[in-house]
């Protein structure tokens, strides 16, 4: 196997992006600070936005995805690349094509990058490992393990509102056990410097001992959203689960678990609320709470844009040392 798998070059510098685990402060700062260039008004931007015209950017979505996939690919259109989006319900991999002829298929008609979600773990890095030098991989959502590009879009969009990020509380509730979203979320706060993070979940679905270090767990709402600042909601994964005999029913959950009006009570006066999407309101958030000032949901789906554009302009950077000239 060649190093080109790696997400960090040897200079460290970004080359894939399979997960946020192990990438440095500084790192993340930088891909945080390149966001937000993205995220000024048009006349104030630093004109660059066809850093990736002539190149290519596959969509490899083999889970449903919509919020996710049209961010990538907006972002890659905004950056000036073309982009391939693979219907996956017609794609070769039904007929039995495995992912790496798909792969090498498209790496033939040039494809530079691929943007690539799976339900299996461990996929991304697989590609990463059998795609040619100067092809990069992002990872758009893998099984329970990492997303971190909604990590990354969740700590923006967390730094844009409350910058002291070490003086806040950031609780997060729902499924932990199932979510690559919490995963990669807490790896990107901790890794920047957030003052306490709690996990609340029902018994059935706390994560798995020791996945979490440094986190606080809880199954009762009420002591974990206890002064928080940032609340984040999360969706049960019921198509990860194969027995729901031990999720408690929807008006149950709503009642112990849902971010609502009475279980924010505890929270911080000037709490803000998150949800990754997509909602299910009056579940596991509360309809007028998703909708109301103290919700950040536009400005997640607004800054995952930006992140992916910052992400895909830095790692299309690192791999042009070896592409052709
Ligand atoms: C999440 C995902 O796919 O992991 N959604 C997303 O990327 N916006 C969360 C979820 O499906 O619940």
């Amino acid at each position: 196997m060649s190093d080109s798998g790696q997400q960090l070059t040897a200079a460290g510098e970004l080359r894939h992006l399979l997960t946020l685990e192990g990438l440095s402060r500084e790192l993340l700062m930088q891909i945080l600070d390149d966001a937000e260039q993205f995220l000024a008004p048009p006349t104030q931007q630093v004109v660059r936005s066809r850093v990736l015209s002539g190149l290519t950017v596959a969509n490899l979505f083999f889970e449903p995805s919509t919020r996710t996939r049209a961010s990538f690919e907006l972002a890659a259109g905004r950056l000036g690349a073309d982009v391939l989006n693979l219907d996956v319900s017609t794609s070769s991999r039904i007929k039995g094509e495995s992912i790496l002829d798909t792969i090498y298929t498209l790496q033939a008609m040039q494809v530079d990058s691929f943007v690539v979600r799976d339900a299996a773990a461990g996929v991304p890095q697989m590609i990463a490992n059998a795609v040619r030098p100067g092809v990069c991989v992002l990872n758009a959502g893998e099984a329970t393990v990492a997303h971190p590009t909604q990590g990354l879009l969740d700590a923006l969009t967390i730094r844009r509102a409350r910058p002291d990020l070490a003086s806040l509380k950031i609780c997060i509730v729902g499924d932990i056990a199932h979510s690559r979203v919490a995963r990669s979320a807490v790896q990107a706060l901790m890794t920047l410097g957030a003052g306490s993070i709690r996990l609340v979940a029902p018994p059935s679905l706390q994560p798995d001992a020791g996945l979490y270090p440094g986190a606080a767990l809880y199954d009762n709402i009420e002591q974990g959203i206890a002064g928080a600042h940032i609340v984040m909601a999360l969706r049960i994964q019921r198509e990860r689960i194969a027995d729901h005999d031990d999720i408690p029913d929807s008006e149950t959950y709503a009642q112990r678990f849902g971010v609502n009006p009475h279980n924010l009570k505890g929270a911080d006066d000037d709490v803000l609320v998150m949800h990754p999407g997509p909602m299910n309101r009056g579940v596991e958030i509360d309809g007028g709470v998703a909708d109301g000032p103290r919700s950040l949901v536009t400005e997640q789906v607004r800054n995952g844009v930006a992140i992916r554009m910052a992400l895909l302009e830095r790692v299309n950077r690192t791999a042009s040392q070896w592409r052709d000239t």
